[in-house]
């Protein structure tokens, strides 16, 4: 079988692992923690950053640190992973769901911005939604498949509005926007995964970086249950969202190797839309201008209805490869069908015509080759 995305365990990952348990160092101190917290700030150009026990915790700690309160709506586009809106949901707030646009797949800003201007009100220092009254807190951008969003134009639009934005880069290690590292994007927070499905894992678990450090020193407090001395004292309700040793171990390992897993992703990625992307109703992933996606997932759009492509992906099970769908909006999630949300025109367009193909960051030349061979005798039948 050649699976659709498997962790590459090829680097110091067994090497670091021993060496935690030969100096004892297993749980949420130890110096993989440090290191792994100092290799994702290199990495993003940050100045440092936190580890977390995962990515979802991440955004929870990253939109408390930036004042979301129960009953505040955080603006996130329909079209991410559950993740996104439940984080919000975990601040006891409610996502309002906008819609992605078609260059992109990312936060629309012309439609963030008419939302914005029509349906909200400043006051009191504050911006409330009209309808609801509900107080507007944040914006999350996700960066679908490791794509930046257009970030010049959302931060211009949240500094309008004097609202915080969080990136939810979960995916998005190695990616750029206009040539720049992912701290100088604009947001106030970012936060990336080390699920087992990314490109770099810790077996799971997260990362923040912030461009104020008190904000990020706030996330490092609330994700260590709030403590402040040694004796038991905590001064407000905290987490225990730290990352293990045991994990930071792996994902420094991981990190060490990151520039090349991203330029295999790249690479699979530009081969998959070299020698699919002309066919006849299959077109590629969005690859706009404004930035350099770390190409998390690679695969192809179909101009046919999710019927088909699960006929598509029976049919590469058969032949022993390994495909998917993506993401189901969150405007059709059960947990989320009641938000306030924008017109959906793109995220109900695209969503069940995405087909994701095996890239695995170990995908051989000869397995590629057997894919693409594989998915144009399908196109043919
Ligand atoms: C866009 C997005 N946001 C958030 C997450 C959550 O990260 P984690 O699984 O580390 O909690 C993921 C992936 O899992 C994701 O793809």
């Amino acid at each position: 079988m050649i699976p659709l995305a498997i962790p590459n365990m090829s680097g110091n990952e067994a090497k670091y692992l021993n060496e935690c348990i030969e100096m004892n160092f297993v749980s949420s101190v130890g110096p993989f923690v440090d290191r792994l917290e100092e290799m994702v700030a290199e990495a993003t150009g940050a100045e440092a950053s936190v580890v977390t026990s995962s990515g979802t915790d991440g955004l929870h700690v990253a939109l408390l640190a930036l004042g979301v309160q129960p009953g505040d709506l955080v603006i996130v586009p329909s079209y991410t992973f559950i993740a996104s809106a439940n984080a919000v949901r975990h601040c006891g707030a409610d996502p309002w769901l906008i819609d992605v646009d078609a260059y992109s797949w990312t936060l629309d800003p012309d439609l963030l911005e008419q939302m914005l201007a029509s349906e909200t009100v400043k006051r009191d220092g504050h911006l409330y939604h009209f309808e609801s009254n509900q107080k507007v807190s944040a914006i999350v951008v996700v960066y679908t498949l490791g794509l930046p969003a257009d970030m010049d134009r959302i931060v211009e639009i949240a500094k309008a509005y004097d609202l915080p934005v969080i990136a939810d880069a979960a995916a998005a290690l190695g990616a750029t926007y206009k040539n720049r590292q992912l701290a100088e994007h604009g947001a106030d927070v970012a936060v990336f995964s080390f699920n087992g499905n990314k490109t770099v894992t810790a077996g799971g678990g997260g990362s923040v970086i912030a461009r104020d450090p008190d904000v990020l020193a706030k996330i490092k407090h609330i994700t260590t249950t709030a403590r402040v001395s040694d004796a038991y004292d905590h001064d407000v309700v905290g987490f225990n969202y730290r990352m293990t040793n045991l994990q930071a171990a792996v994902g420094c390992a991981q990190m060490e190797l990151l520039d090349d897993f991203v330029a295999a992703k790249r690479r699979i990625a530009q081969r998959y839309n070299a020698a699919l992307s002309g066919i006849e109703g299959v077109s590629a992933f969005p690859e706009p201008t404004w930035a350099q996606s770390a190409c998390w997932f690679s695969g192809v759009l179909l101009s046919i209805s999710m019927k088909n492509v699960s006929e598509y992906i029976s049919a590469l099970r058969a032949c022993e490869i390994g495909a998917r769908p993506f993401w189901k909006p969150m405007h059709l999630q059960r947990p989320y069908k009641n938000m306030f949300s924008s017109t959906m025109t793109v995220t109900d367009d695209i969503w069940s015509r995405i087909l994701t193909l095996p890239c695995s960051t170990n995908l051989t030349d000869e397995e590629q080759e057997f894919v693409i061979s594989s998915f144009m005798n399908l196109t043919k039948a």
